[in-house]
């Protein structure tokens, strides 16, 4: 009965047209950050995602959470693999290293299986290295080997014995690709070149890396993210930046600097963390990008509830401090002589974020008594021109208890999300806000209009697209009201098929990057992210209402363009749209997304459909169109296809729009600049 009436009402709504009516000027001011993307190590998603080390539990590292082991590793040729931690070992955070000693075949060594296994790829070039200290004197074969027993590439490294650690490099390229990922990588040598025992640590592994960064991270992985054109990058956590309990928190200092002398940390979702995607990789990463950060510093609590007390907060604060002046101070600073003398000019950072969701566990009373407001007032004495984020917010009216720009987090099911267009509009504090985790959960289903949290009810493996269309609604009310919402993210970003605790999450990948799935949400931020408004521009209703279809609509000022954004729920909507100063026979771009309602992505597959449409405007300048049910479109009338009468003026400038400054290019001219500022 329910979806007939469902089935009646929304042939109603498909009957008549909505008519919208966009003005030319007069919108609320917008924000330069409105999409963007949070990250933090989890599912691994940073060692064993996008981080492109290809070695895993590659230097022994541990702790109590995490115990030091020789997981991931296998002897070859009978050979005894054993952890030492030996009186000179290769760094203080590198204490452990693995000792080989003899077997029973005339060739001897161990494999890593890698991140359940190493993508070898015809062309890549590779670049290893390994550290060795013993009785070792000949050649260290490395070989990518497939489960076919194809060796797909190969070195030869020629090792002396020696008592002192020594660091060797490799490089190679296969020529032919193997048909999947089930590879491992071997070393191997002459068990007589062995006199004794010998010992490695820290065997590494790159295929070639975004930008070719040394360190980097990986292509496919970024190029994904690239192209969903994010503004703002909140780093490096989420729950990670808490740490599980005393006295593991995210200690930037133990990130940054070689690798031999990064510890490793043992990280919120269950797997040690190598750091070698540091404090500077997350500020290369965001810069290759061309996203602001927000930082989030460490505010005093951790995952378990323990807190510190008000009088033990100052060497945290310090720490916040000293890491901000890592970031982004001059060579005459203390941390930013250190940053210069690692070959890196500032970075500028204008968020810095106090911790994560500490309103959760027993964080509460503590944030708003004294820890948030101890690291608020020494970073805003410092930094007087910095956004400080608290880590939560009161978004329902009541008092915001803090001077501060809040994060709010939003993890929904469907029916939640897609009636939250109007969320924002009443927030009426001074304070921005951002939303720096969203994310449809699960699916409907009876009896709740909320998660319900619970192992196996709804929870989505993936992101699915009615979601997805709820949470284009739930964005779009956030856009038309970015005079107050500085952007927002999906988390989390990535899920590792082969290990995760997190889902559903945008990305989804393995070792084999033809299995890099980019979910549903990813495309529908794809198109609503990729399309930016930079001028809100009011909208009058003239005939019906918001439902099924929710939409915003603005200015470019690179571009010219006039733009609106579309989220079609349950029933197809037909249009009659004008722009104040587009006349009869403006063209239009119409692109809108749709897949099957219930549907999620395929393993490296795509369901979701892109359909482009050109709209002309009739009389009157009325584009006249039809969206389907559950779909998500951009709607562009480009400065040069507005036809006669249309103002080419006011674009931009106006209204708090933020200026160029984030996307650093010169927007002089209009309609010869797309909207990434490139020249057309
Ligand atoms: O995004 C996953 C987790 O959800 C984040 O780590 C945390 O901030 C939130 O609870």
């Amino acid at each position: 009965m329910l979806s007939k009436i469902l089935s009646i009402s929304a042939l109603a709504a498909a009957a008549q047209a909505i008519s919208i009516s966009v003005a030319s000027s007069g919108g609320n001011a917008t924000s330069a950050y409105q999409y963007g993307l949070m990250f933090e190590d989890i599912n691994n998603s940073g060692d064993g995602g996008v981080y492109a080390e290809l070695i895993q539990n590659r230097a022994f590292q541990g702790d109590n959470i995490f115990p030091k082991s020789l997981d991931f590793w296998n002897a070859l040729g009978g050979a005894k693999l054993s952890l030492q931690n030996l009186t000179t070992p290769l760094s203080a955070a590198l204490p452990t290293s693995m000792q080989v000693t003899g077997g029973n075949d005339s060739t001897i060594g161990f494999s890593n299986v890698g991140f359940w296994g190493f993508p070898a790829i015809a062309g890549w070039e590779y670049k290893g290295s390994f550290w060795v200290e013993g009785d070792l004197d000949g050649n260290v074969t490395v070989c990518l080997a497939g489960d076919d027993n194809v060796a797909y590439a190969e070195a030869s490294v020629e090792v002396s014995t020696s008592s002192k650690w020594t660091q060797y490099n490799y490089t190679f390229s296969p020529t032919v690709s193997a048909p999947n990922s089930n590879n491992t990588l071997n070393f191997t040598f002459a068990a007589s070149d062995l006199t004794g025992a010998v010992n490695f640590n820290l065997l590494s592994l790159f295929p070639p890396t975004y930008k070719n960064r040394e360190n980097g991270l990986r292509v496919d992985l970024m190029d994904a993210m690239a192209d969903l054109h994010p503004a703002f990058f909140r780093m490096p956590g989420g729950n990670n930046v808490e740490g599980v309990y005393p006295p593991y928190w995210w200690n930037w200092t133990q990130t940054i600097g070689p690798l031999e002398d990064r510890p490793g940390f043992p990280g919120a979702w269950s797997y040690e963390n190598t750091n070698g995607l540091g404090l500077l990789e997350y500020l290369l990463w965001a810069q290759d990008l061309g996203m602001t950060p927000v930082l989030a510093v460490w505010s005093g609590l951790f995952l378990n509830g323990t807190f510190l007390a008000e009088d033990r907060l100052g060497p945290y604060i310090q720490s916040a401090l000293d890491e901000i002046e890592f970031c982004m101070g001059d060579a005459s600073t203390t941390y930013g002589a250190l940053r210069e003398s690692m070959g890196y000019g500032p970075f500028e950072i204008n968020f810095v974020e106090v911790g994560n969701e500490d309103s959760l566990s027993s964080g509460g009373p503590s944030y708003t008594a004294y820890r948030f407001n101890a690291f608020y007032d020494a970073i805003h004495a410092a930094y007087p021109q910095m956004t400080i984020i608290a880590s939560f917010y009161d978004v329902d009216g009541a008092t915001p208890p803090f001077n501060a720009a809040g994060d709010f987090h939003e993890y929904a099911i469907p029916v939640q999300m897609s009636s939250q267009f109007g969320y924002f509009d009443n927030y009426t504090s001074a304070h921005p806000l951002l939303i720096g985790e969203y994310a449809v959960v699960e699916y409907d289903q009876p009896g709740t209009n909320e998660p319900l949290w619970t192992a196996g009810a709804g929870r989505a493996f993936m992101p699915f697209w009615y979601g997805s269309v709820a949470e284009a609604i739930f964005l779009l009310g956030a856009e038309r009201n970015s005079d107050k919402i500085i952007g927002a993210s999906y988390a989390p970003g990535f899920q590792n098929l082969n290990r995760w605790e997190w889902i559903p999450d945008l990305i989804s990948f393995d070792a084999n990057p033809a299995h890099t799935t980019l979910s549903t949400s990813w495309h529908m931020l794809e198109l609503l992210g990729g399309t930016r408004i930079t001028e809100n521009l009011p909208m009058t209703i003239t005939d019906g209402e918001y439902g099924p279809a929710y939409f915003v609509a603005g200015r470019s000022a690179v571009t010219g363009a006039h733009i609106a954004k579309f989220a079609v729920y349950n029933g197809t909507e037909s249009f009659n749209l004008t722009f104040a100063g587009v006349g009869a026979g403006a063209t239009a771009n119409l692109t809108y997304l749709t897949a099957p309602m219930n549907a999620s992505q395929p393993i490296g597959g795509n369901i979701v459909q892109t359909h482009e449409q050109t709209v002309r405007a009739g009389r009157n300048g009325v584009f006249s169109f039809k969206l389907p049910e559950y779909s998500v479109a951009v709607f562009n009338v480009a400065a040069n296809a507005a036809g006669p009468g249309h103002n080419y003026g006011n674009a931009g400038n106006r209204h708090g729009w933020k200026g160029w400054k984030s996307w650093g290019r010169d927007k002089s001219h209009h309609g010869v600049l797309n909207q990434w500022g490139q020249t057309l």
